[in-house]
């Protein structure tokens, strides 16, 4: 991302995608913890997760989540999504909206459940789906791994409920707050390459 202002609509498309790229790896981004709105009921449904991957040119991203949770049943083979994420140390708003759909099998759903942490692949244990209703506060989790990361082997009884939650990301926004007066873009994603435009704050 760049440390100036970018001031064309190429060094804005650089700086959204480097933006977002760059918070994968970057557990202290506020755009690594972004809100991910789906509509659940003809309702907004927006929730936190945590942003797991970006295509280079920003327009694949992935997340991952219980395959058992309203989001993931919902979302099924297709349904519209919007990424929401601001970063206040360098003022921006930025925004991906596109086309989500949830994949429980194949190359990239094994490959990230592959590399995911032990610690990570614990939350797929639980015993119950996201969202049902228990009499008590509990984690749904057995009683031996509350304090503990499972084992590989352990683990294993997760992959089950592990689905990745992937956007086609159609359209990207971005909102820069300056004392001097804001900035705002949209760029559209067609046919694999971006159209931007500049947009009235
Ligand atoms: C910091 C943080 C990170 C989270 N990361 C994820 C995640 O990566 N995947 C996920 O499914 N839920 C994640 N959650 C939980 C969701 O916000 C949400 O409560 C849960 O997925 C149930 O959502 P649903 O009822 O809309 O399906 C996270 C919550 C917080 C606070």
């Amino acid at each position: 991302m760049t440390a100036s202002v970018p001031d064309t609509l190429d060094a804005v498309l650089a700086d959204s995608i480097a933006r977002w790229t760059g918070a994968v790896k970057d557990r202290h981004s506020p755009l690594h913890t972004p809100v991910v709105t789906s509509v659940i009921n003809d309702l907004p449904a927006p929730r936190i997760m945590v942003l797991r991957a970006v295509s280079p040119d920003g327009g694949l991203f992935r997340f991952h989540t219980d395959a058992r949770s309203p989001k993931a049943q919902h979302i099924g083979a297709g349904a519209p999504i919007a990424v929401l994420a601001y970063d206040p140390a360098a003022r921006v708003q930025l925004i991906a909206r596109g086309t989500a759909r949830i994949e429980h099998q194949g190359a990239i759903a094994d490959t990230a459940w592959d590399t995911s942490a032990l610690s990570s692949r614990r939350c797929y244990l639980a015993a119950h789906a996201p969202g049902t209703p228990v009499t008590e506060p509990t984690s749904g989790l057995p009683e031996h791994l509350l304090a503990r990361a499972p084992t590989a082997a352990e683990s294993e009884a997760g992959r089950p409920q592990f689905s990745v939650l992937l956007i086609d990301v159609r359209e990207l926004e971005w909102l820069l707050l300056t004392s001097c007066g804001n900035k705002r873009a949209r760029f559209q994603r067609n046919a694999g390459s971006w159209q931007g435009q500049w947009i009235t704050p």
